[in-house]
């Protein structure tokens, strides 16, 4: 079975998806994470994205696996844990350009059929409902208010140990998400038949009880 989140930015997909995944005993996979990897990967590389051949031989060369052990999720890029650096300002303001590309949204959407085809799971991202999984048994979508966005974003960040005001997140949130739901390939877009969940006012554990209360609901 399928479960599909998409959402704009900060909206608590990933919490939210992780803890349905852990509810269910299904697996739980966070796509932001392989697309802030393959852009970690241009930046170290230097690869120019508009040369198909110099992002099509990174696209060969890059291993991304997800580890989950103890409740805790790790995301290897070629062997190295890079789970706090994806999350980086400089990824977080080069990963809506590289995740536009073709070559890139191609590999990746191989990549995460292949993991699904082998096991339950809650897919987390932009374009699973509408594209990587058209037919997924249940789809949400998270929606909320940009401040509220901009302050869990502040949080996560001040986690990993980097400081930004509220306005510049919200300035950035505001940014990303214009530029994912232009984009002509995958655009960050509501699945017709995807139920719409507004987190403004929901903590995790009630945006969690809502998804499974659902599915529970229809099964
Ligand atoms: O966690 P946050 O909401 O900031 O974003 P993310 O889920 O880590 O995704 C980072 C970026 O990857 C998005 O802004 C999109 O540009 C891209 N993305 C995508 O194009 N397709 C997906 N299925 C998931 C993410």
């Amino acid at each position: 079975m399928i479960i599909a989140i998409d959402g704009p930015a900060a909206t608590g997909k990933s919490t939210t998806a992780k803890g349905v995944a852990q509810q269910l005993g299904f697996i739980y996979l966070d796509t932001g994470a392989m697309y802030r990897c393959v852009t970690l990967a241009v930046l170290k590389e230097g690869v120019d994205i508009k040369n198909s051949d110099q992002l099509n031989d990174l696209l060969s060369k890059i291993d991304i696996d997800i580890k989950m052990e103890d409740g805790s999720y790790e995301i290897f890029l070629n062997s190295e844990d890079v789970s706090a650096e994806i999350r980086s300002p400089e990824v977080t303001r080069n990963v809506s350009a590289v995740s536009a590309v073709k070559e890139v949204r191609q590999a990746m959407v191989r990549h995460q059929r292949l993991i699904a085809s082998k096991t339950d799971c809650v897919m987390e991202g932009r374009d699973i409902g509408t594209v990587v999984f058209p037919n997924a048994e249940f789809k949400f979508f998270l929606i909320a208010d940009s401040y509220v966005r901009a302050e869990r974003r502040r949080k996560d960040l001040q986690a990993i140990g980097e400081e930004k005001s509220i306005e510049e997140l919200e300035e950035d949130i505001k940014r990303r998400d214009e530029y994912d739901s232009s984009r002509e390939i995958s655009p960050l877009k509501k699945a017709e038949d995807a139920i719409v969940i507004d987190t403004t006012y929901l903590s995790i554990d009630e945006q969690v009880s809502r998804i499974i209360e659902i599915i529970n609901m229809k099964q």
